[in-house]
């Protein structure tokens, strides 16, 4: 993103919208807690109220590890019925709420952690905001066996499927999958192109997150914090 001189840095906007989403967490409940660098900015302000709420629900062991080096505490995902809000960024995010995900390779539990809640707000720098989804490699995790035909399915669709490298090996998620980025497509109905990769086999989840859109964004600009309400 081009800042112009004496702008906020993208880093400071995320600080910005962090801070900005304490808001919306309930005091003496627990919180949904998404992964990424925006989400840190979110995780270290949320230590400042921690003796306001009963802990996490985290979507990742990167933002587990964070939490619990604050004193938050973190609670399994099995063992909650629902939470008041999932906070959480996002890769790109549209008029509507929907967004792409997976930047961090947090998706699948991202997905699993913002179905639990009642709201997700999305925290963002301005840089996030597009008006059709799909700019951003669209990340994919995958059952390893099944990367290169679910690759060949993307290549039918017009688009490039690429295996996220660490280090020169395919990057192992949290849950010991394997991560494609898809680039070449303009998702115009992010609903139905959800549907129909997710029952691609092997597929195990699609960084689109139209089902489980934003209801609310907190988009932080050089002129301070915009709300979005979808
Ligand atoms: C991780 C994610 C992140 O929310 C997304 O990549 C945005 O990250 P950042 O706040 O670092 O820009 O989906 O899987």
């Amino acid at each position: 993103m081009n800042t112009a001189p004496g702008a906020p840095s993208q880093d400071q906007l995320k600080a910005l919208v962090g801070q900005a989403a304490l808001q919306y967490v309930e005091r003496g409940a627990l919180v949904g807690v998404g992964t990424g660098s925006t989400v840190n900015t979110f995780i270290d302000a949320l230590a400042t109220i921690k003796d306001q709420i009963a802990g996490a629900v985290s979507s990742s062991v990167a933002s587990t590890e964070r939490l619990r080096a604050l004193g938050i505490a973190v609670f399994d995902a099995n063992d909650v019925d629902r939470l008041p809000v999932y906070i959480d960024g996002a890769d790109e995010i549209d008029s509507h709420g929907y967004m792409i995900k997976g930047g961090g390779a947090a998706l699948t539990r991202e997905k699993i952690v913002a179905a639990l809640a009642d709201r997700f707000v999305c925290i963002a720098d301005a840089s996030k905001l597009v008006s059709v989804l799909g700019n951003f490699p669209l990340p994919v995790e995958v059952i390893p066996m099944a990367s290169a035909r679910i690759a060949r399915q993307f290549a039918a669709l017009g688009a490039r499927a690429v295996l996220r490298l660490k280090n020169g090996q395919p990057l192992v998620t949290d849950n010991g999958q394997h991560i494609l980025d898809v680039s070449g497509l303009h998702i115009r109905d992010p609903l139905a192109f959800e549907a129909q990769v997710s029952q691609w086999p092997g597929v195990v989840t699609v960084g689109v997150f139209a089902f489980q859109r934003a209801q609310v964004c907190l988009l932080g600009t050089p002129q301070g914090v915009k709300t979005l309400n979808f």
